[in-house]
This record gives structure tokens, C-alpha cells and sequence, in this order.
């Protein structure tokens, strides 16, 4: 969009711009922002930089549309963005990078896919269309891992992105738990019913300056990944709990097992229909408590959905025991039950404890 056309649609928005010794890039970034979007209020929110950015964004606040925010106590881009996000003057609000890697000429068509509606409208690298020019290998691969870690929390191709553009009444700050670098896949993971749009853009590495993305980051990442698979519930969180819950199971059935094998010398057939009932019922309890917790079904109608899928696993177990019935019970008994386990992992997630 023009310059004139931008003006003729009179977009007010904050462009908030977290910045860490971004000294070099700022100058040229501002005046390619109020090239492209002169109404713009531009906030700036430093973190003491060392090398005097904030005192580069105050000069250009003589020339442009520039308001800094200067943090001494604190470090940190997601929090950084917040603290732009909560000062910012407009109901529409464009993070991005200050380091000339995100195109500020893609502003208003993030801001315009706001206004037609959506609550987040995000600069997209991997949307049909986007791209990303002269970025080290070795990001593209973190890039890609990290969206990858990202998939079971939100379908957006580009998670990672940090050039977006957000309604600021949909935010909810007590329900963020900002950390590390990645502040968008916060408000997209906790943001419920968010109308999220991809703009495809152009990416390219820094003008000047290096990349504070270091290990550290990287390991908070991580730990914020983990913490929205636990906050969400999402499969990989579950499936852990599964697994640790038919590890429980496993323990329990072979407990009983032994005692009516070896103790009450029973059969291998009806020790292992004991043992499996009984131990199938404390795992329906803990699973239906802790591993699917958000997946509420009437207990009657899931619990006979359970034992249904249970018993293909208890059939599993003993077919395999019976085919290897010249080996110990008890190792014959574990492959049964393994085989059995993704019988029974498969009809819990999709009936037992489906969504109601
Ligand atoms: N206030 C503040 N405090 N700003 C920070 C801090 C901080 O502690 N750390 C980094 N920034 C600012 C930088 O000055 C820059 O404007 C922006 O945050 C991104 O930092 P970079 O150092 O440029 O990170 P990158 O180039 O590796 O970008 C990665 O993260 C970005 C943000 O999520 C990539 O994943 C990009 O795609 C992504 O946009
Ligand atoms: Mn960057």
C-alpha cells in the first residue's frame, strides 16, 4: 500500500519496537516506518541498551513519531513487548524487530487484515509467499524445529515470528506468561478463539548488530514449550501421562500376577483376566483424573468404551502369551501387554475420553 493510500485510510496504530543495542538499525528503520505509515505512533521499549539506543530513539523523537520506554530493572524481549503492548496509545498494535529484519512496508497489510476482522494478523515466513533471505542455515533449522514444537499448541505456519500485528483488546496480561523470546506463541497458545490471518513477508537476517537469540533463549524456549503442553494438555503432554500411567498399570498387573501365579497357583489364562481387570480399573480412574483431564465423558458410557478397547489389549496379551508360551510367563506377559498398550492408547484418545 502507497504511502498516500496508508494516509487515505488514516491508520492509527502503535509500532512497538523492543530493542537491545539496536543503535545502528533504529534510524533507518523509523523513517522507513514513517515512510510507509506517517500516523503511526512508534514506541520503543528499551532495555538499558549499552550502546545508547535509547538516547538515538529520544533524538529521533525530534524528527518522527517516536516515544521510548526505558527499562533498567528488567531484561527481556516477551516482556519488553508487553510492556509496548500495555503503554501503546492505539487499539491496533505491530511488533517487530528493530533490526531491519522484518519489511516495514508490510505494516499496513497486517494492520488492514486486522481491521477487516481478524484479532492477530501475523508477518509470516513460511505462509505460501513468504520468504526469507540470507539467514544462516543453522536458523532456518532452529526456525523449523521450533515451529515444529510448536505444532501441537497452534496451527499457525509461523509461531516463531515476531513481526505480527495484534488487536490489543484481546489481550488478556494475567493469563501470559511471557519468557524468553517468542511472545507470539504466547498470545496465540492462550488467547482462546483468537481469528489469527497470515500476510506472507520477506524476512532477512540483520542490517548491523548480532542476534541476542543465543542458548539461553533457546533453553527458555524450550521450558515455555513444555509449560503450554502441560498448561493446554496438549498430546504430548498427554501421551507422557499415558505412559506413565500404564506404568503404573504394567507394575500393578504384574504385582497381582505373580502373587496368584506363584502365591495362589493359578493358571496363566485366569491370573492374567484377574490381574488385567483389576489393574485396567485403576488405570481408567488415573487416566480419566489426571492424563485426559479436559476429555470429560459420562463415566458409564467412556468406562465401557475403556474396557471394550482394554479387552482388545487383554486379547493382544493373550494371543502373544500363548504364542510364546515356551518363554517365562512373566516376559511373555510384558510383550502381550505392550502389544495391547496401543491397542488401548488408540481407542482412549479417540473414544473413551474423546471431547464431549
Ligand atoms: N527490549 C528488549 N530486551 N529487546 C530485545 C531483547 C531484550 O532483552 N532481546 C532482543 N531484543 C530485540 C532486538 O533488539 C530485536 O529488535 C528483536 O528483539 C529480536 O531480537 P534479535 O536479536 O534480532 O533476534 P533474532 O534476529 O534471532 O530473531 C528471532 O527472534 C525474533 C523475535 O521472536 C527470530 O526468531 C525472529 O524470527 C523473531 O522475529
Ligand atoms: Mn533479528
Amino acid at each position: 500500500m502507497s504511502l498516500h493510500e496508508s494516509a487515505a485510510v488514516g491508520i492509527r496504530a502503535t509500532i512497538v519496537l523492543p530493542t537491545y543495542n539496536e543503535a545502528g538499525n533504529l534510524p533507518a528503520l523509523v523513517a522507513r516506518i514513517a515512510e510507509v505509515i506517517p500516523q503511526a505512533e512508534i514506541l520503543v521499549v528499551d532495555d538499558a541498551s549499552p550502546d545508547g539506543t535509547a538516547s538515538v530513539a529520544r533524538g529521533l523523537a525530534r524528527r518522527y513519531p517516536v516515544r521510548t520506554v526505558e527499562r533498567s530493572r528488567e531484561r527481556g524481549l516477551a516482556t519488553a513487548v508487553l510492556r509496548g503492548l500495555a503503554e501503546a496509545s492505539s487499539g491496533v498494535c505491530v511488533v517487530m524487530d528493530a533490526d531491519l529484519s522484518h519489511p516495514p512496508e508490510a505494516i499496513p497489510a497486517l494492520i488492514e487484515a486486522v481491521r477487516a476482522g481478524a484479532d492477530i494478523a501475523v508477518g509470516s515466513r513460511y505462509a505460501v509467499g513468504g520468504e526469507i533471505d540470507a539467514w544462516p542455515r543453522w536458523r532456518r533449522w532452529v526456525s523449523l524445529a521450533g515451529t515444529l514444537l510448536a505444532r501441537p499448541i497452534t496451527g499457525v505456519r509461523d509461531p516463531m515470528a515476531g513481526f505480527f500485528c495484534v488487536r490489543r483488546s484481546l489481550l488478556r496480561y494475567e493469563e501470559l506468561k511471557p519468557r524468553g523470546f517468542k511472545i507470539l506463541l504466547e498470545i496465540l497458545a492462550r488467547t482462546r478463539g483468537a481469528r489469527v490471518v497470515e500476510v506472507p513477508i520477506r524476512f532477512a537476517d540483520r542490517r548491523t548488530g548480532d542476534s541476542k537469540f543465543g542458548s539461553r533463549e533457546r533453553r527458555e524456549f524450550l521450558k515455555q514449550v513444555w509449560a503450554l503442553y502441560r498448561d493446554l494438555n496438549a498430546w504430548p503432554w498427554r501421551l507422557a501421562k499415558f505412559l506413565i500411567t500404564g506404568g503404573i498399570g504394567y507394575a500393578v498387573h504384574m504385582a497381582i500376577l505373580c502373587a496368584l501365579v506363584e502365591g495362589a497357583r493359578w493358571g496363566r489364562t485366569g491370573s492374567v483376566v484377574c490381574a488385567f481387570a483389576l489393574s485396567m480399573t485403576a488405570n481408567y480412574a488415573l487416566n480419566r483424573s489426571w492424563t485426559f483431564r479436559a476429555r470429560r465423558a459420562g463415566v458409564a458410557r467412556s468406562y465401557a468404551i475403556y474396557v471394550l478397547g482394554a479387552a482388545g489389549g487383554l486379547l493382544t496379551q493373550l494371543a502373544v502369551m500363548h504364542a510364546l508360551s515356551g518363554i517365562h510367563y512373566v516376559l511373555a506377559a510384558s510383550l502381550g501387554i505392550a502389544a495391547g498398550t496401543l491397542f488401548t492408547v488408540l481407542t482412549s484418545q479417540q473414544w473413551a475420553f474423546a471431547k464431549r
